[in-house]
């Protein structure tokens, strides 16, 4: 992104971000994604082709609400029939004919499971689609897909704190290059574990505002002083079921101009014309940052991903594909991609 169409705060979050990379790429910590091409073992059958598309609910959307329950506690009394409506298979696509079909070429002809975990032996050209749809779907440039929906959360913050550490003077940051994390008080239990794994590591501050009380953030953002500020919302709360007031933030971010991140999760493919969520509503794509979201609810299956902005996307060509993983590797998926 040209500098002069950055705010102040992007540009200062793209520096850091080249900053952190350079460090990496310095010490040799620097590893690429390798991109599989699995060969088919018959080639004239793509998992791909001749999918059935659909337009609207089916049969299959309301049968597996039906299920069984039997009580652990008095296995006596036998199964009762029940409507399940826990779930968060919100558009049953778990079940949907073309999905199951797609799922069980795919499984017919590659077979299962990835062999080794990604950071091992890369992803497939399929994951890389997958990616890429994610990315258009939240309109971001770039996406990094995850195991689950938690490990995204913690995966991000963990890179985020990476980039504090990466850039400080000392082996810690001092006070002035610590992150400081805004996050509501109902945010999501994967997020509450990766703030305190940051603040364990010394990388970030973080608040925790009232919940949705824009008033209560504004104070805080307000009185304090790091440069490097963050805010962390679920766009839909999973227990309370409301909201965060999306455009009262991003007049916050104008106004304070800190990372914008959100937690997606209930709203992708839910919310927006194109299911692709909340901001997709109100049409402020372009003010979101990062994008979190979990493939284990609308979509019907499972996995994560970290979906993100231009000014993330800082190191084009030579870099593409790169993972960003700090010294302590062994801690799971501390990384960041910048394509
Ligand atoms: C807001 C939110 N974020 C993240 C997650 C974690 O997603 P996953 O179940 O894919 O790990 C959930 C799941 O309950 C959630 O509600």
């Amino acid at each position: 992104m040209a500098a002069a169409s950055m705010s102040v705060a992007e540009a200062m979050w793209e520096e850091l971000v080249v900053r952190a990379v350079s460090k990496l790429d310095k010490n040799d910590y620097m590893r690429y994604f390798p991109k599989i091409c699995l060969t088919k073992p018959t080639p004239n059958e793509d998992p791909l082709a001749d999918l059935d598309t659909f337009d609207g609910p089916g049969p299959w959307d309301r049968t597996l609400l039906e299920v069984e329950v039997e009580n652990p506690m008095d296995a006596a009394a036998g199964r009762r029939k029940m409507l399940l409506f826990s779930g968060n298979d919100y558009l049953n696509l778990s079940s949907h004919p073309a999905v199951r079909k797609a799922a069980s070429k795919a499984a017919l002809v590659y077979g299962m499971g990835p062999r080794a975990s990604s950071m091992i032996s890369g992803h497939t050209e399929y994951h890389r689609l997958l990616e890429d749809t994610l990315a258009d779907l939240t309109k971001k440039e770039a996406c990094v897909i995850t195991p689950t929906g938690f490990a995204a959360n913690t995966a991000f913050l963990s890179a985020l704190g990476s980039v504090a550490s990466l850039t400080a003077a000392a082996r810690r940051p001092a006070k002035h290059e610590k992150i400081a994390i805004f996050s509501d008080a109902l945010n999501h239990a994967s997020i509450i574990d990766g703030l305190r794994m940051v603040e364990r590591h010394q990388e970030a501050d973080v608040f925790v505002y009232k919940h949705n009380d824009m008033k209560h953030l504004d104070e805080l953002l307000s009185n304090c002083p790091a440069d490097r500020k963050v805010v962390y919302t679920d766009s839909l709360f999973s227990m309370e079921g409301d909201f965060a007031p999306m455009l009262e933030l991003v007049e916050l971010r104008k106004k304070h101009g800190f990372l914008f991140v959100i937690d997606d999760a209930h709203t992708t493919l839910v919310c927006g014309k194109n299911g692709g969520g909340i901001a997709e509503v109100y049409g402020i794509e372009d003010q979101i940052d990062i994008c979190i979201g979990t493939l284990s609810k609308a979509t019907g299956c499972i996995g994560g991903f970290i979906a993100y902005s231009k000014k993330w996307n800082c190191c084009d060509g030579g870099q593409k594909g790169a993972l960003v993983p700090t010294g302590r590797v062994e801690q799971g998926p501390r990384v960041l991609r910048l394509n």
